[in-house]
């Protein structure tokens, strides 16, 4: 299928939806650093500029349309989070490309967080949204680690069918579980995922192979929880610390922050996606991202309807 995303930042999800076959036809974000990583591992289709500012002329026609909107307003991590929260209005530009180029499908990606703000009445905005523009929508909560990741990251899937398009999305089937069993794999263990990774203090040709100096500290929050290296890692997340910098996991031996390179394998990126930026950057859009493993479980999903 022909797809156009936005909110792309590194390009997660769109590499998963490049895995399972679909073409990216023109993707946008306003954030540079992640707009150069996107070129150099998926194209020069995206675009750098405010969504506010994309005319919807300038968007080519697509049988669906992508986007793991921005989060913060949604999110159980933002103590102030609010209804009406200025960036809850992105969601709105979503709606309002969608609106206009009326494709076939949708998908928008967020935080488990919106199921439960404001008492579940922010999704339902959203999804009667999406329903009065002439889409069957559902929205399920699916967890990175069932797919294969080694991370337990539990994002929303809000998927849209247009009312003439027969055909029903399925959400993908988990192929992994916790213990291993009813015929599943077993979760992957973020210490085997690092396990092939050099260690970064030795010299190596690993890109983005370079960690923060930032002191441990072990107080229950998180980004500063002791790793089980026997278990998928928590969630990677793009959070700002109280110094400005980003939240980064500890590497499951817990004695240091795990490098750029580390938590992008803990997002599942191949180990050839280099990122554009500083360090800081470079966290940011890891964590900002869908991961591609799991990004590709859901695309493959609308594989099945070209087949049909
Ligand atoms: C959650 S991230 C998306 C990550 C992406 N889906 C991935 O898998 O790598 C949200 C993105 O929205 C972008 N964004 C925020 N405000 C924007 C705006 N006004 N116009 C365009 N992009 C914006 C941010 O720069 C960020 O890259």
């Amino acid at each position: 299928m022909k797809v156009v995303s936005l909110f792309s930042g590194a390009g997660g999800l769109d590499l998963g939806f490049k895995m399972a076959g679909h073409d990216i036809v023109w993707a946008n974000d306003l954030y540079g650093d992640a707009v150069e990583t996107y070129r150099a591992n998926l194209g020069d289709h995206i675009i750098c500029k405010d969504i506010f500012t994309v005319n919807e002329e300038e968007v080519p026609d697509c049988d669906i349309i992508i986007g793991g909107f921005p989060c913060q307003g949604f999110s159980v991590a933002n103590t102030k989070r609010n209804v009406n929260d200025e960036r809850n209005q992105l969601y709105k530009q979503l709606m309002r490309i969608i609106n206009v180029k009326q494709p076939k499908f949708f998908l928008a990606e967020n935080v488990k967080g919106i199921f439960s703000l404001a008492k579940g009445q922010v999704l339902k905005m959203i999804l009667d949204d999406f329903t009065s523009m002439g889409y069957k929508v559902k929205a399920e909560i699916l967890n990175a680690a069932d797919y294969g990741v080694p991370q337990l990251r539990q994002r929303v899937f809000i998927v849209g069918v247009r009312n003439d398009v027969d055909y029903s999305f399925d959400y993908p089937k988990p192929e992994f579980c916790a213990d291993g069993s009813h015929g599943l794999k077993k979760w992957i263990a973020v210490g085997d995922a690092l396990s092939d990774l050099p260690d970064p203090d030795e010299p190596n040709n690993v890109p983005n192979h370079d960690y923060s100096k930032y002191k441990l500290r072990f107080n229950g929050y998180i980004g500063h929880r002791t790793i089980d290296p026997s278990k998928p890692a928590p969630t990677v997340t793009a959070r700002g610390d109280d110094k400005g910098g980003v939240v980064v996991l500890h590497h499951p031996n817990n004695q240091r922050r795990m490098s750029c390179r580390e938590l992008a394998t803990v997002q599942s990126f191949p180990i050839d996606y280099a990122f554009s930026g500083n360090r800081s950057s470079v966290y940011r859009q890891i964590g900002n991202a869908v991961p591609p493993l799991l990004a590709y479980a859901v695309a493959k999903q609308f594989k099945n309807y070209t087949e049909e």
